[in-house]
């Protein structure tokens, strides 16, 4: 496949059309930003180790017979993906309290939730990204019911299978963000996979390990990274 224009630059990510017109080229930078593009930075080697990352998992999820746009890693910095068009909806699901839920309702980090919790999200960076229900997302045609139905039963699924084994390299997953799209009609998992879009946490010292070392100036940020992809990559 031959990569050509840039189709759209991201805060991490930049898109490329191929010679393909069904497939894109990502390509994972080392730019970092947090709280909405207020905070900028670098992580050295982060776009490579993310694309690794990312790899591992929608091959994973693939496995599981979850649908992802990956379709193979394309060079160390290069995804090769399906074109999705791209729901203006974000999922979130959170099986441990942090960030923004915490802040949110004044409860402290790293509480373990009852049962995991789901929230959407509206895709528009120049608002922030504010959080929404369904009502919001079928008043202004942002998905169809099946659609919400499709990516909640998808993200919940998601969930079991990334807790399971990230438990398993003992690590656990406190939350994540999932952004879906349709590739020719079908829903597909889009975006990316990474600790720049997942919290983290060594499963016994709750030490974290994703990008929250950036937002809050922990240190050890790319050390952090590259604990999960070896922690993944190990048998
Ligand atoms: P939050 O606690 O800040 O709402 O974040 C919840 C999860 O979503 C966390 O794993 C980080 C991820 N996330 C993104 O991937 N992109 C974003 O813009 C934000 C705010 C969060």
């Amino acid at each position: 496949m031959e990569k050509r224009e840039l189709l759209y630059q991201g805060k991490a990510k930049d898109v490329y059309a191929t010679c393909n017109p069904d497939y894109l080229i990502i390509e994972f930078k080392d730019d970092a930003t947090a709280f909405d593009g207020l905070k900028r930075g670098q992580i050295t080697n982060k776009g490579e180790i993310n694309n690794r990352i990312s790899t591992i998992i929608f091959r994973l999820l693939e496995d599981n017979g979850i649908h992802t746009h990956f379709y193979k890693q394309f060079s160390a910095r290069e995804m090769l993906v399906k074109k999705l068009n791209i729901l203006k909806v974000e999922v979130v699901v959170r099986n441990i309290s942090a960030g923004s839920l915490s802040r949110r309702l004044g409860i402290e980090e790293g509480l373990e939730l009852n049962s995991p919790i789901l929230e959407f999200y509206y895709k528009d960076d120049a608002l922030k990204d504010p959080m929404i229900n369904e009502y919001h997302i079928y008043a202004l045609s942002l998905a169809t019911p099946e659609q919400v139905s499709g990516i909640t039963c998808l993200a919940f699924k998601i969930n079991d299978i990334l807790k399971e084994h990230l438990l398993s390299k003992k690590m656990l997953l406190v939350d994540f963000k999932l952004e879906f799209g349709l590739h020719r009609e079908a829903l597909m998992l889009g975006d990316e996979i990474s600790p720049d879009t997942c919290r983290f946490w060594d499963a016994s010292t709750h030490d974290k390990l994703d990008k929250d070392r950036f937002r809050r100036d922990l240190g050890g940020v790319t050390e952090a990274y590259a604990e999960v992809l070896k922690r993944l990559e190990g048998a």
